[in-house]
């Protein structure tokens, strides 16, 4: 069979399946199995397809029809620019945090001396490495000087993240990447930070029947912030208020509807706010605030 047969059937079966741009879809797949651009499937359609990897094409259609993430099938996906490695059990980064890298690119650029970074809930390292990443390749944002800690609780998440350390070139002593649940280790460093990031959980418990089968597929524990989706929200704030240096700035990723509740909170906490950010669609996204005080 031919390129352009193999994808007019697997476009077919996605549809029937009720797959969001199943002809998008089925191009990425099949692009990515064989190694080619997907401009390669509209330069060459009668390009013979060898037998296994027809069949090898109709494993992953089958996986991506019942629900399971294009980004799970093909391994990757575009984050800053960059190219991140993602794997079932670890979140899929979404275009709305990149929001947060750059209002943290902001914040870092304005800060003098020495600055330590910290992000909770890394992930891939999506947040982190991309911050890294202008740390050393773009001249426009002089955060060079910076250090950089991500952590996160879960080990599939820490291992992915290294893995896009070293995909990324970025140097590892720079960028530190630890196995750490994050009230343990705000409870043993003696460290402060001046900058500290994090797309927490934060989708409320009650929300759960209404996500995608899709988003169902990806790690509880990075989704769900309890029953009102602020449980680690909570902790954030108490904890980073404690690790935080004087005058640094917790920037933080929140849900829909949370910014008034979460503002409240931080004020509280003794947190100066600077800003909400809202996203493309209008909704409140990113949280960027300040600690007040000497201490
Ligand atoms: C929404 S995901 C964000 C991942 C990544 N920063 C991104 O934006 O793509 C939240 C992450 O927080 C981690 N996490 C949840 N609870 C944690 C805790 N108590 N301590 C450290 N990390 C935690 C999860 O394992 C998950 O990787």
């Amino acid at each position: 069979m031919v390129l352009s047969a193999i994808l007019k059937e697997g476009s077919a079966y996605l549809k029937e399946k009720k797959v969001e741009e199943p002809r998008l879809c089925a191009e990425i797949i099949l692009a990515h199995l064989l190694n080619l651009r997907r401009i390669d499937l509209y330069l060459y359609p009668e390009k013979e397809v060898a037998e296994r990897e027809r069949v090898l094409f109709k494993r992953l259609l089958t996986r991506r029809g019942q629900g399971e993430p294009l980004q799970y099938l093909t391994g990757e996906v575009t984050f800053c620019g960059l190219i991140f490695r993602v794997r079932r059990g670890v979140f899929i980064p979404r275009p709305e945090t990149e929001l947060l890298v750059q209002a943290a690119v902001d914040k870092i650029s304005g800060l003098p001396g020495k600055k330590r970074i910290l992000e909770v809930g890394t992930g891939c390292g999506a947040i982190g490495l991309a911050l890294a990443n202008r740390q050393f390749y773009c001249l426009a944002t002089p955060i060079s000087d910076a250090e950089i800690l991500l952590i996160d609780k879960s080990l599939p998440a820490v291992r992915t993240a290294r893995e896009n350390r070293r995909r990324l070139r970025i140097i590892s002593n720079r960028v530190r990447i630890q196995q750490e649940d994050f009230s343990a280790f705000a409870g043993r460093t003696g460290k402060k930070f001046e900058v500290i990031v994090s797309n927490p959980p934060y989708v409320p418990l009650t929300e759960r029947r209404n996500l995608s089968k899709e988003v169902r597929r990806e790690p509880e524990k990075a989704l769900f912030g309890g029953p009102d989706g602020l449980n680690f929200i909570r902790i954030l704030i108490t904890e980073s208020r404690r690790i935080l240096a004087a005058g640094g700035y917790l920037i933080f990723e929140i849900g829909y509807g949370q910014a008034e509740r979460i503002i409240s909170l931080l004020e509280k906490a003794g947190f100066k706010l600077d800003k909400v950010i809202k996203d493309l669609a209008g909704i409140d996204r990113v949280v960027v605030c300040q600690k007040h005080g000497s201490a």
